[in-house]
C-alpha cells in the first residue's frame, strides 16, 4: 500500500502587523472587544502578492523534506485571494521554485481549502498517479476588507503555510478524511464586489466580506464537530487516541466550543490565532508548521484537524505524523525587504473604504 507522508513543512510569515490598538485608529472598536469576542491580538498584513507568500513557504518545505522544485509532480495552492484568476497563481509559485513541467492548480473552498487540497494531493499520490506534492495555502485575506466595517475589518490577516507530501511504504500522512458543502445557505459567508457575475461595463464597489457571524459560528462548530466524529469513525480511532487538534483558526470561542465537544484539553490544541486572525485556507497550514516547531507534534502524533468556511464548506482530516520532526534543511527563504508598517500598507486602502 502507498501512503502519502508529510516530509516538508514551511511557512512564510509577513512581517508587517497590525495590533488591536492600531486597528482601533480606523474602525470604532477596542482591544477588549477584539480580543474577548475574537481571540485576536494582532494580525499580518502582506507588502507582496500572494504568489510570493506562497513561494516562500513552498520553498521552505522543500529545505525541510531535503527536494528541489524539480522533484515535484504537482503544486496545489489553496486560496480564495489569488495573484492572478488566469493564469493561476499555483503556475507562478512553479515558476518560481522550479518545479518545471509539474501540474499546477489553484483550489478554491475558501477557509477549508488546505484540507481540501490535502486529500485531493494525497489522493493522487496514494492511487500512484504522481510521486510527490507540494499542497500550499496562501491569502491576501486583507486586500478584501472593507476598512469601513468593524464587525469584519478586525478578523482577517495575511500568510502562507505548505507541507511536502511524499510516496511511501509506512503508514502516515492523511489517513482520513471528509470534506463536504452545505450550500442551503452560501449567501451567508461571501465576498461582494467580486467575480464574473458582475456587470463589467458598471462602476463595482469595493470588495465586501460579507457574513452571519451568529449562524456562521453555530455552523462550524456543529459542522467541524460532526466531521471529527466521522473521520474517526473513519479512522477507527477513538478521541483518546488524538494527540494534537490543529483546528481552523477563526475565532478562538469557536475553537474553544468545538474541543469542549471533542473534550480535547487545552494542552493539545494548537491555538496561534492571537498573532495571525484568520488567514482562511493558510490557518491550518501555518498552525501544522507551528505545532512541528514548537513541540506540539511528536513523532508518529495522530492528528486531527477541521475547517469551515465559505460555501459554507467543511472539512476535517486525521493525519498521521512520520518519524522526523525536525527539518532536514532549516527554512531560509526571504521576502524582499518591507519598509512600511502595517497600517502604512493599508492607507490607501481604508481611505477609499472611508470615502465610499
Ligand atoms: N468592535 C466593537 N464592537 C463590535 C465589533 C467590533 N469590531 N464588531 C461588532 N461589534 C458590535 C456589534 O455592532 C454589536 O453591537 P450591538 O449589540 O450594539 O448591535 C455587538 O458588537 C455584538 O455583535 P455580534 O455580531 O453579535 O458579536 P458576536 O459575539 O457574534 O461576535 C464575530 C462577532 C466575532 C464575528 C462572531 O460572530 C464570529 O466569530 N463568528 C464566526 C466567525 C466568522 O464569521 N468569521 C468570518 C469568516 S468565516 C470563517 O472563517 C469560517
Amino acid at each position: 500500500m502507498t501512503y502519502a507522508q508529510i516530509t516538508g513543512w514551511g511557512k512564510c510569515i509577513p512581517p508587517a502587523s497590525i495590533s488591536n490598538d492600531e486597528i482601533s485608529q480606523i474602525v470604532d472598536t477596542n482591544d477588549e472587544w477584539i480580543a474577548s469576542r475574537t481571540g485576536i491580538k494582532s494580525r499580518r498584513v502582506s507588502h507582496v502578492s500572494t504568489a510570493d507568500l506562497a513561494t516562500a513557504a513552498a520553498l521552505d518545505a522543500l529545505a525541510c523534506a531535503g527536494i528541489e522544485g524539480k522533484d515535484i509532480d504537482l503544486i496545489l495552492l489553496a486560496t480564495c485571494s489569488p495573484s492572478t484568476m488566469v493564469a493561476n497563481t499555483a503556475s507562478m509559485v512553479q515558476k518560481n521554485i522550479g518545479a518545471i513541467g509539474a501540474a499546477a492548480c489553484d483550489t478554491n473552498a475558501a477557509c477549508s481549502g488546505f484540507l481540501y487540497a490535502m486529500q485531493l494531493a494525497t489522493a493522487q499520490i496514494r492511487a500512484g498517479m504522481i510521486k510527490r506534492a507540494v499542497v500550499v495555502a496562501a491569502e491576501r485575506m486583507t486586500w478584501y476588507v472593507n476598512w469601513a466595517k468593524r464587525d469584519s475589518a478586525v478578523l482577517f490577516g495575511d500568510g502562507a503555510g505548505a507541507v511536502v507530501l511524499e510516496a511511501s511504504d509506512e503508514p502516515s500522512g492523511l489517513l482520513a478524511s471528509k470534506i463536504g458543502c452545505d450550500t442551503e445557505d452560501r449567501n451567508i459567508l461571501h465576498i461582494a464586489n467580486c467575480g464574473t457575475d458582475l456587470n463589467k461595463y458598471e462602476p463595482i464597489g469595493p470588495s465586501d466580506l460579507m457574513f452571519e457571524g451568529r449562524e456562521i459560528f453555530k455552523r462550524a462548530v456543529k459542522g467541524m464537530s460532526q466531521a471529527c466524529d466521522d473521520v474517526l469513525t473513519q479512522a477507527n480511532l477513538s478521541l483518546d487516541d488524538i494527540h494534537v487538534l490543529v483546528p481552523h483558526q477563526a475565532n478562538l470561542r469557536i475553537i474553544q466550543a468545538i474541543q469542549q465537544k471533542l473534550n480535547i484539553a487545552d494542552e493539545k490544541v494548537m491555538v496561534n490565532i492571537d498573532k495571525y486572525g484568520n488567514t482562511s485556507a493558510a490557518t491550518i497550514a501555518i498552525a501544522l508548521c507551528e505545532a512541528v516547531e514548537n513541540g506540539l507534534i511528536k513523532p508518529h502524533a495522530n492528528i486531527m484537524s477541521a475547517a469551515f468556511g465559505a460555501g459554507l464548506t467543511w472539512a476535517a482530516s486525521y493525519i498521521k505524523w512520520g518519524e522526523r520532526v525536525t527539518p532536514i534543511n532549516a527554512p531560509s527563504a526571504t521576502l524582499p525587504p518591507c519598509d512600511k508598517t502595517g497600517l502604512e500598507l493599508i492607507a490607501e486602502s481604508v481611505r477609499h473604504c472611508v470615502d465610499q
